[in-house]
């Protein structure tokens, strides 16, 4: 152990389809996102986070828990965060968050965690801020770039290879909302009509492998397909919203190949599929309908 702060580092990432399906059991597709989120963690009166992220006492929960588990006597130690991800847009904040104090506090103890032990522990530190996490958003924190991901003990991580990079506009909304409430009113949801959303996850789940088969092609037409199809259902388990309609409409009429929601959905972020011919457009457009646009491509690293 040293008393020279220690650091970690994680990712944020988008989910490319499959979001919400996930925690049922299906597979989704996701990236993880070049910004990030850093974590210091220094001796001190804890346990304790300095964040804007996690700004109440699930942040001292997840200092505690994430100290517990590297060995770690929880009330010596401080946290302060730095984050580049916007919070509460599905964008992985918290998970990425779970990832990188977790990071740190290993590092002040003197201990690496290997990936599947960071991917079981980011899960659990999920769990604080939302109680049925799929696994998705620390699996991504800990890659950088796209894979197929379905829940286990441990869970399947495959690998997409992509064929063409994949140019997106995301929309960031204009305020923050949470995942634990839209994870919970999809539940209640289900629970209340099991039959009908089964059938709606598994046709999610069709659209996920085109999706994955498009990406490793490089068809960037079929993706943008299942983009659309993706968020049809998505509005039919009841976790888009009409805000998030409005501005995945205001995408695809300004010549998107397709666009949805991401992550935990009810607001929050968009992803906006584009070529050349209309990434201008589409980013004047989620602008012009209260977006705030970012513009990325996913790519494979050379
Ligand atoms: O909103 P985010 O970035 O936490 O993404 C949540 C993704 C869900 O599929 C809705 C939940 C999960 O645990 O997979």
């Amino acid at each position: 152990m040293t008393d020279a702060p220690a650091r970690g580092r994680a990712g944020g990432k988008v989910i490319l389809l499959g979001e919400h399906v996930v925690v049922y059991g299906r597979p989704a597709v996701a990236s993880g996102l070049p910004i990030g989120l850093e974590a210091e963690v220094v001796r001190g009166a804890g346990p304790a986070l300095a964040s804007d992220v996690a700004a109440d006492a699930r942040g001292i929960d997840l200092v505690a828990a994430a100290a517990r588990l590297v060995g770690l006597e929880p009330a010596d130690w401080v946290v302060r965060i730095r984050s580049e991800i916007p919070p509460g847009q599905g964008l992985g904040s918290s998970a990425a968050l779970c990832v990188a104090v977790l990071r740190a506090l290993a590092s002040a103890a003197g201990r690496v965690l290997g990936t599947p032990e960071e991917i079981a522990h980011g899960r659990t530190l999920e769990g604080i801020f939302h109680g049925t996490p799929s696994g998705i958003d620390p699996a991504a924190a800990t890659m950088a770039s796209a894979f197929r991901f379905v829940r286990g003990e441990p869970p399947a991580i495959e690998a997409v290879v992509l064929g063409a990079p994949v140019p997106l506009v995301i929309g960031l909304g204009a305020t923050a909302r949470s995942t634990g409430a839209a994870v919970g009113g999809l539940r209640e949801r289900w629970q209340a009509d099991p039959a009908r959303h089964e059938v709606l996850f598994d046709a999610v789940a069709v659209v996920v492998d085109e999706g994955v088969q498009a990406l490793r092609r490089g068809d960037l037409v079929a993706l943008g397909r299942a983009f659309d199809r993706n968020q049809t259902l998505l509005a039919e388990l009841g976790v888009s919203s009409p805000d998030v309609e409005r501005r995945v409409a205001s995408a695809r009429l300004a010549g998107a190949l397709g666009a949805k929601l991401t992550g935990g959905g009810a607001g929050g972020a968009v992803i906006a599929l584009v070529d050349a011919s209309c990434r201008a457009a589409v980013v004047r457009a989620l602008a012009g309908s209260g977006s705030r646009p970012l513009e990325l491509v996913l790519r494979e690293r050379p």
